[in-house]
């Protein structure tokens, strides 16, 4: 899809021509990382790219072949899911060149030669392979504007980071290049070549006041018009060549031919884009003085396409005379990738055939983009100076804008609206009730003031977040008749009036608190929701004092309510709720087992199934069938009875399906035990590397899977539970596999509260070597990030089949899976980590980076730079989707979960299951705990 060019003609000092015309209008020259104005020796004015906000710009020098040596700059983007958008104003109904070049020179000293996408507004453009460092890859697209702006996006890197050199845009003249499928089709330029050419140089500027790039044909790389014919000579000429109108090739390209003085011309070259529907046009003038009863006449031979071979040209007839350019063509070809062609003399002939110019083009049809495209701009446009708004192309294609998300219709969608906390003021756009897809918007924590707009029209509407804003007026009564809606934030408004009677009655996550002047409507239930509502503060201190060290999440009693629904809710308590499990709390209690009965059950302490610094882990059999695992708490481990108490009772507030569930406790005898559901397929690290055999390691869809499930649990700690619980020692040996390979997070044995109202609590450092927060390390701060750290640690572990911490799997000099990940996956080398258990073709490298990139992040120095549970969650998500898209398109591996289950749940595990912390579980004083060492 790249056609490259050898000779860098922009800067190179070596370019001969000096122009003094004036530049022609309608031309744009980005120098992209550029700093200055300067005119070139072409006479193009390049302007620098400094007004673009996102990027960074980079030197290179690069020696071309061997003479010349140049310096020049370019910009680079971040290896992310996001878009980079250039935007042009072009005028609409105008026919454009755009051309994008792109030359490496090892900008990031990396030496990983990049991969990206470009796209034309939502229209996939080319995949930019860079595949040497000095040489400059080149795409053009003509278009006709149909639009004010056009904008050039780059996505999607594959490897490296994405990065551009130049843009250019030429505005064409009348009807150049018309086609009747302009409409909907692109042209995408594969060739254009001067034949006969007298140097490598291309023709361009100002030869060709468009600023075409007329490659030579004496250019040398790879599959570039080969096969040619004995007898084919160069010929050229002084003399002026008619070439009636300037949307011919230009004059100097048409002073220089081949011709086939043993009456044939072949040649074949790769058309990058190809096989596809294109354009193709040839380009002949006699210039040779052909005596008067000398004919040239021929005919083209196309391999497989004899009607092509018909039409003959006789080229003194159909230019009307020598020195006048003739130009046959097919403005709708079908063509191959390995272009073949060749031009023979009719028989009746006395001279062979002449080529002076060729030019082909793919047809690149257009993607019609988002349907709220429009809306969603005009919604950008009230916010001229907002960063997020700037960010340019369609708002869902390639990729979404980093504020939204979109489904995956060919005309997508948008879905989701995030935009809390950007400092937003004045009213809510009305026009985000014209998004008729939505299904999320967050527009909390902003300054909004005025009215909630009308939503009736996002029928799809789940979730509604506008609390910690100065919204006024009362609360549409159409909310109430929004069939989805589940999730109504508004709190912390100066909303007033009546609250409707359809939105108290609804099955609603609803808070209204914190609006002093809203009001509920009547009878008695509902006064209770107001009286709870209106005095939020009060009542979470209120229960906060009552029920002091309970924990609340939520419990049982929801759960089987819920039973049936696959989704938990993931936010915090609503406080309508808060309200009634109070009861729930004090009527509660973990079950107590006797000893006896645990003795019968494990058949006294007979199968040892795990052991950790917290005790040993025995597999029992209650007389009901059910199995269960008894960690016997080493005496040690707690200070007493009240940690013990406390423990026990959070454990039995604990209840999420990816929590492997608490079924009771037993302290008798001095000794201390705690009774957990029996996990049948043990715990993920012997999955992973453990005695299961390499090659019936679980499949990287399934891994994905996992990651998810136990990104439930954990987020369901953090955000579920009131106050938030962090756990404090994730790892693969606390991920515990049910007989269906549905994961769980197992061990709360070092949970502590995390006090309501501050961000941390301080407590000694517990944690396991390769997992731990270095932040938490230094600082003894323990926040819900820290536990980010250690999943991230988890799904560098998922990809790479690799323990956390190795004397011998990352080289020398580095012990620890985050260092070792890091230096990869920034040198765009993924495959390096990824485990070699996983066959390359059942996982699509587009899935391993998005998790890569989230995992990274996770093991962020900082916990502020590291994503919530819930952010990490999505991604998670978003992977799975594409696994399930890609395998769907590669066929036949969409098994691997049910395969891999299969195999897995037959095999026995219970002697390695590990439920209690591991032998590598260390204190604050061990000095081999540094996370990273240098
Ligand atoms: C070209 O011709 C093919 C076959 O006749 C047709 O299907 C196609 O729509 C035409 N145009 C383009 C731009 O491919
Ligand atoms: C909001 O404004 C504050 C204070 O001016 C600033 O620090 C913060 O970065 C702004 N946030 C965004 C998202 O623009």
């Amino acid at each position: 899809m790249v056609r490259s060019s050898l000779l860098w003609c922009l800067l190179v000092s070596t370019c001969l021509f000096t122009s003094s015309s004036a530049q022609a209008p309608g031309f744009v020259s980005l120098d992209c990382g550029g700093a200055e104005l300067f005119t070139d020796e072409l006479g193009l004015k390049w302007t620098p790219d400094d007004h673009l906000i996102y990027g960074e710009t980079a030197n290179i020098s690069v020696s071309n072949e061997t003479r010349t040596q140049y310096t020049t700059t370019l910009r680079h983007f971040p290896a992310d899911s996001r878009k980079y958008c250039y935007t042009l104003n072009v005028t609409s109904r105008n026919r454009y060149l755009v051309r994008a070049t792109f030359l490496y020179g090892n900008f990031d000293n990396n030496n990983v030669y990049p991969k990206f996408d470009i796209s034309l507004g939502p229209t996939h453009w080319a995949t930019i392979v860079i595949s040497d460092a000095s040489i400059v890859e080149v795409e053009e697209m003509i278009f006709l504007a149909l639009s004010p702006t056009i904008s050039v996006c780059l996505s999607n890197a594959t490897t490296g980071q994405p990065f551009i050199s130049t843009l250019e845009l030429r505005q064409l003249n009348g009807s150049m290049y018309y086609t009747q499928f302009e409409d909907r089709f692109y042209l995408s330029v594969s060739a254009r070549i001067n034949f006969g050419a007298d140097s490598e140089a291309p023709v361009r500027y100002p030869d060709d006041p468009y600023d075409r790039i007329w490659e030579s044909d004496l250019l040398k790389k790879a599959n570039y018009l080969v096969d040619v014919a004995d007898g084919t000579m160069r010929v050229s000429t002084a003399m002026p060549v008619d070439t009636a109108s300037n949307d011919r090739p230009p004059q100097k390209v048409m002073q220089t031919a081949v011709v086939g003085t043993n009456g044939s011309l072949t040649y074949r070259l790769n058309l990058d884009g190809f096989p596809g529907f294109g354009w193709a046009f040839t380009y002949f003038a006699e210039i040779e003085d052909l005596a008067a009863d000398e004919s040239r006449k021929f005919r083209l031979v196309l391999p497989g396409q004899p009607d092509l071979s018909k039409a003959i040209v006789n080229i003194k007839e159909n230019a009307q005379g020598p020195y006048r350019v003739y130009e046959p063509g097919y403005p709708n070809i079908s063509l191959p990738f390995v272009l073949s062609f060749r031009f023979a003399k009719t028989a009746d002939s006395s001279k062979g055939p002449i080529l002076n110019a060729l030019e082909v083009s793919k047809y690149v049809q257009k993607s019609d983009g988002s349907l709220d495209a429009t809306v969603i701009a005009d919604v950008a446009s009230l916010y001229p100076s907002a960063e997020w708004a700037e960010e340019g192309g369609d708002p869902c294609l390639p990729s979404p804008w980093s504020w939204l998300e979109c489904n995956t219709d060919t005309q997508p969608r948008i879905v989701t609206v995030k935009l809390s906390r950007m400092n937003l003021t004045g009213n809510i756009p009305s026009d985000l009730g014209k998004l008729t897809g939505l299904v999320e918007l967050w527009l909390d924590g902003n300054s909004f003031t005025g009215p909630i707009p009308d939503f009736s029209r996002c029928p799809n509407l789940q979730i509604i977040h506008l609390e910690s804003n100065q919204l006024a007026g009362g609360l549409p009564s159409s909310l109430a008749k929004l069939p989805n809606l589940r999730e109504l934030y508004v709190q912390d408004n100066l909303l007033s009036g009546t609250i409707p009677s359809g939105l108290l009655s609804k099955d609603l996550n609803f808070n209204y608190s914190g609006n002093i002047n809203l009001r509920g409507s009547g009878d008695k239930r509902k006064q209770l929701g107001v009286i709870i509502g209106s005095s939020v503060g009060a009542t979470v201190l209120l229960i906060a004092t009552i029920v002091s060290c309970i924990f609340m999440c939520k419990g049982k009693k929801e759960m089987k309510k819920k039973k049936a629904s696959a989704e938990l809710i993931n936010h915090p308590l609503p406080i309508q709720r808060v309200a009634s499990s109070l009861s729930d709390a004090h009527g509660e209690a973990a079950h107590c087992f006797t000893l006896s009965e645990i003795e019968e059950a494990t058949k006294k302490f007979e199968k040892r199934i795990g052991s950790g610094g917290f005790g040993i882990v025995y597999y029992g059999k209650m007389k009901d069938g059910k199995e269960i695992a008894v960690k016997v708490l080493a005496s040690n481990s707690y200070q007493g009875k009240r940690e013990f108490t406390n423990e026990v009772t959070l454990l039995s507030r604990i209840h999420h399906r990816n929590l492997v569930q608490f079924l009771g406790y037993c302290q008798e005898d001095g000794r201390n035990m705690l009774v957990y559901e029996y996990m049948h397929n043990g715990t993920l690290k012997e999955h992973l590397y453990g005695v299961v055999p390499r090659d019936r390691r679980i499949g990287w869809i399934k891994r994905l899977e996992i990651a998810e499930d136990a990104a439930r649990g954990i987020e369901y700690l953090h955000t579920g539970c009131v106050p938030a619980i962090i756990h404090r020692d994730l790892k693969t040996s606390n991920i515990l596999l049910d007989k269906h390979m549905r994961a769980k997070v197992s061990d709360f044995g070092l949970s502590k509260l995390a006090v309501d109202g501050t961000s941390h609590v301080s407590s000694i450092v517990r944690g396991t070597v390769g997992y731990l927060d270095p932040e938490y390390y230094i600082s003894q701060q323990l926040t819900e990030k820290s536990d980010v750290y250690s999943f991230g640690v988890i799904l560098l572990e998922l990809m790479s089949g690799q323990e956390a911490i190795s004397n011998e799997s990352f080289g020398v000099n580095c012990r620890n899976i985050v260092q070792w990940a890091k230096m990869h996956i920034d040198n765009g080398d993924i495959r390096g980590i990824i485990d070699p258990a996983l066959a390359e073709d059942e996982y699509s490298l587009q899935s391993m980076w998005k998790i890569a990139e989230k995992a990274l992040l996770c093991v962020k120095p900082h916990g502020s730079m590291r994503p919530s549970m819930s952010e990490v969650l999505k991604d998670i998500q978003d992977a799975i989707r594409i696994e399930k898209e890609t395998s769907e398109t590669r066929g036949g591996v969409s098994d691997e979960f049910s395969r891999s289950s299969a195999q897995s749940s037959s095999m026995n595990m219970m002697g390695m299951m590990d439920l209690a912390g591991t032998e590598n579980f260390v204190s604050i004083d061990d000095s081999v705990l540094h996370p990273t060492p240098r």
